[in-house]
């Protein structure tokens, strides 16, 4: 009898430890591509610690998106769906009896192709009353926003992007294919796809600049489609697929871009982790680019005519990424020129407020090379001295210098 009692007990404990356990997926380990949009409890998924674990409680339900697509693929499907709910049962074991003849494990959960995001326009303005548009995925009537941005709708070109990065981004998915830039109806008909093309962007300059073009467009230097929220700011498949928008990017140079700007977003990252910190970003352009024409006079350099011959989708002059965080209401802007073709000395007379990272040990994370033209020169500064120059910014408070 007791042994009967003492096993009935052992069974009932071994019950309760399997009810009570948690599912944890990483970033790094659990996800497959193409993978579904992943909704939990109202929002986007993310990793709820610093290293990109998503732990979730026995139970818990979760939403796997394929709107867009022909649907949810899965070897153990009973029926075809576009959208299920799956609930945790412990580990990577997740079970949908409706769907699924069996519990299946995360990394089972796919689309047939990447789901489909796109733009909506908000109710709310940003700087000089343009609009601010959401970038992310519909699943059926609700949105939910990947990021936003401030959006200049008489010249075509983002003000800034603007999303979060905390210690986990530095944790993002890897060996996610970059999808084609969409466009929206926010660019009427102008040729977007055409213009931001490798062939376009040359001769646009060139309508500019004439002859001398091959002076700027060199085997070293030409210009791209540059991120303002960089894919890899987003920690899984589906928020780094949605950066992949034009209303996140402009025009950049080849060496800017794959130089110190990207070496700025990877030390971001990084210092973000190993700080703790949990910031607001603001990644934007300002001011136009210029370059010398074949006569040798100084020419704006823009990649289109509307039809009212007003000069749209300009090459920035530069590139900033304003960082705030948020429990210490501390900040810092980065900046970047915009534009290979300057001195040193040109340069540094651009530089609009006060370098604050220059020789300043506390900013020792960050590794780009300030005086070098092909990556870029760059500078940083306070918020409130980069708000005297530059007025795009919402207002926020802002207690000190976050290094
Ligand atoms: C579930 O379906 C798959 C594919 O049809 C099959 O291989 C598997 O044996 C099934 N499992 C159960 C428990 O019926």
């Amino acid at each position: 009898m007791r042994i009967i009692q003492r096993a009935f007990l052992l069974i009932l404990c071994a019950l309760n430890i399997q009810n009570g356990q948690k599912c944890r997926l990483n970033t790094r380990i659990h996800f497959e591509e193409p993978l579904p949009v992943i909704v939990k409890d109202g929002q986007l998924l993310e990793p709820t610690d610093s290293y990109g674990d998503i732990e979730l409680n026995y139970g818990d339900t979760i939403t796997l998106s394929c709107e867009g697509t022909t649907g949810l693929h899965h070897p153990n499907a009973k029926q075809h769906l576009t959208v299920a709910t799956v609930t945790c049962e412990g580990g990577e074991m997740f079970k949908n009896d409706e769907w699924l003849n069996e519990s299946s494990r995360f990394s089972h959960f796919k689309c047939t192709s990447p789901p489909e995001y796109k733009s909506k326009r908000t109710e709310r303005t940003c700087y000089d009353k343009n609009p601010v548009m959401e970038v992310g995925y519909s699943i059926g009537s609700e949105f939910y926003p990947v990021y936003e941005t401030c959006f200049n709708e008489a010249g075509l070109h983002p003000i800034y992007s603007k999303y979060t990065q905390k210690p986990y981004n530095s944790f993002y998915q890897t060996r996610v294919d970059r999808p084609y830039f969409l466009v929206d109806d926010i660019f009427g008909f102008v040729p977007v796809n055409a213009l931001f093309s490798p062939e376009g962007l040359k001769s646009s300059v060139e309508d500019r600049v004439g002859p001398v073009i091959n002076e700027y467009f060199t085997k070293h230097q030409q210009l791209s489609r540059g991120h303002l929220a960089a894919k890899t700011d987003f920690a899984l498949a589906f928020g780094e697929r949605a950066s992949f928008h034009y209303l996140n990017c402009a025009p950049q140079w080849t060496g800017f871009n794959g130089g110190n700007w990207n070496t700025l977003e990877v030390d971001l990252r990084t210092h973000i982790h190993n700080a703790g910190y949990n910031t607001i970003i603001y990644t934007g352009t300002f001011g136009i680019s210029q370059l010398h024409n074949e006569h040798g006079r100084l020419v704006d350099i823009h990649l289109h005519m509307d039809e009212n011959n007003n000069p749209v989708i300009p090459v920035p002059m530069f590139f900033y990424k304003v960082v705030y965080e948020v429990s210490s209401k501390c900040g810092v802007v980065f900046i970047g020129i915009n534009n290979p073709y300057f001195t040193q000395a040109e340069a540094r007379n651009m530089f609009f407020c006060e370098d604050v990272c220059r020789d300043n040990l506390d900013f020792s994370w960050l590794s780009w090379h300030p005086n070098n033209a092909d990556e870029g020169y760059t500078f940083c500064c306070t918020i409130d001295d980069f708000r005297r120059t530059v007025s795009h910014l919402p207002n926020f408070y802002v207690d000190g210098l976050l290094t």
